[in-house]
């Protein structure tokens, strides 16, 4: 009996299974709509079994983009074309959620492929807004927001949150981790703050708590909501596992429903100890510590090791990103190793061994 393809229910979402698709950026839309690159790629996934197909990051602002071609859900346009591929992802049994994002301070940066580095005023780039103006490595400096405007980024998240539903997702995704605007918010490294939104942990922290919040007073009680976390810089001095905890606790009181469980992103410093399933532990001790239910990330690649990660309970779920680049079948395949007897699509049934 496999534990990764056992469904799991949260709130009224019953996903399928625990092998789901970890958000990644394809820095391929136009005005922040997805077209049919986004289609054909969120829908591969979901064609190949996963329980959870996730999107990128997406924009709750124009301003919010981390680079001109990220997809975004702040317009009417959005939702209807996001709607063309929720409808594909259901129709293959699969649940959609989408990742809601503001990049802060690494904003308007330039497409992995076409550089690195901001992009200026004159090629289409815009003034980052962050936490305060430190810069992120090489990107131009951030204007500090002031306190007035951190207080509307909440509803920024919920109003996102509000259209992600409109397209018919099942569930959002907040965007706490790598960097972008609430981690440099909550992270010691890059808060010089003085007001309620900087100094000690509850003031760092605030951001977060505001969203989580805000999105869930507008989401209602049925829609699962999770946050996705750099549980540790990986620096001195920086946020670690056990502000992840304290953080991991608030958020549970705020009805979040899952902690994604990621890592770093917020300075170009750290050292990162790169290995197999190098951030299970943080999502172990989260799950463990804060009785809330955690996911998996980062260089799980073997059907093994995920069903070991469940089975084990350090995680009540996986998230892939490379593996599944590298085979969008990933969780078909994975389920004839663990013996589990998953539904192929009509079209493949044929290749089913
Ligand atoms: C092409 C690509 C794009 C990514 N974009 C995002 C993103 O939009 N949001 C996010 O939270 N993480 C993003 N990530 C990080 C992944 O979701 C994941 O956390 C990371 O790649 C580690 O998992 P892996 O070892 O399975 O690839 C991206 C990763 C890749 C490879």
């Amino acid at each position: 009996m496999s534990h990764l393809f056992e469904p799991l229910k949260l709130r009224d979402l019953t996903l399928s299974n625990r092998v789901w698709v970890s958000p990644m950026c394809q820095y391929s839309a136009t005005d922040g709509l997805p077209d049919d690159w986004h289609l054909v790629h969120l829908g591969q996934f979901a064609a190949g079994g996963a329980g959870l197909v996730l999107t990128e990051s997406s924009a709750v602002t124009p301003d919010g983009r981390i680079s001109r071609q990220d997809v975004g859900i702040w317009n009417s346009d959005q939702v209807a074309a996001w709607r063309r591929i929720t409808d594909f992802i259901h129709a293959r049994g699969a649940a959609a959620g989408m990742q809601l994002n503001h990049a802060g301070r690494k904003a308007s940066t330039i497409r992995p492929w076409d550089g690195n580095g901001s992009v200026p005023a004159s090629e289409g780039g815009w003034q980052s807004v962050g936490a305060d103006a430190q810069a992120f490595g090489v990107y131009d400096s951030a204007r500090p927001l002031t306190e007035s405007e951190v207080a509307a980024i909440p509803a920024l998240f919920a109003a996102g949150a509000r259209r992600a539903l409109d397209a018919g997702f099942d569930l959002v995704e907040l965007h706490f981790a790598h960097g972008y605007l609430v981690h440099q918010f909550y992270s010691p490294l890059s808060n010089s703050r003085t007001d309620g939104y900087g100094g000690d942990f509850d003031g760092r922290v605030r951001l977060a708590l505001e969203i989580a919040e805000a999105v869930r007073a507008e989401v209602g009680e049925n829609v699962p909501v999770f946050a996705r976390i750099s549980a540790s810089d990986w620096t001195e001095g920086g946020w670690t596992i056990d502000d992840s905890v304290r953080l991991a606790r608030l958020l549970g009181e705020r009805s979040v429903d899952l902690i994604d469980t990621s890592s770093g992103g917020n300075t170009p410093k750290a050292e990162i100890p790169l290995g197999p399933g190098y951030q299970v532990p943080f999502a172990r001790r989260i799950r463990a510590d804060v009785g809330i239910p955690t996911g998996a990330v980062g260089m799980i690649t073997d059907a093994e090791q995920a069903e070991e990660i469940v089975a084990s309970g350090a995680a009540d779920a996986v998230f892939l990103a490379r593996a599944l680049l590298r085979d969008p079948h990933w969780p078909l395949r994975a389920a004839n190793t663990l013996g589990a007897d998953v539904a192929w699509p009509d079209q493949y049934a044929r290749a089913k061994s």
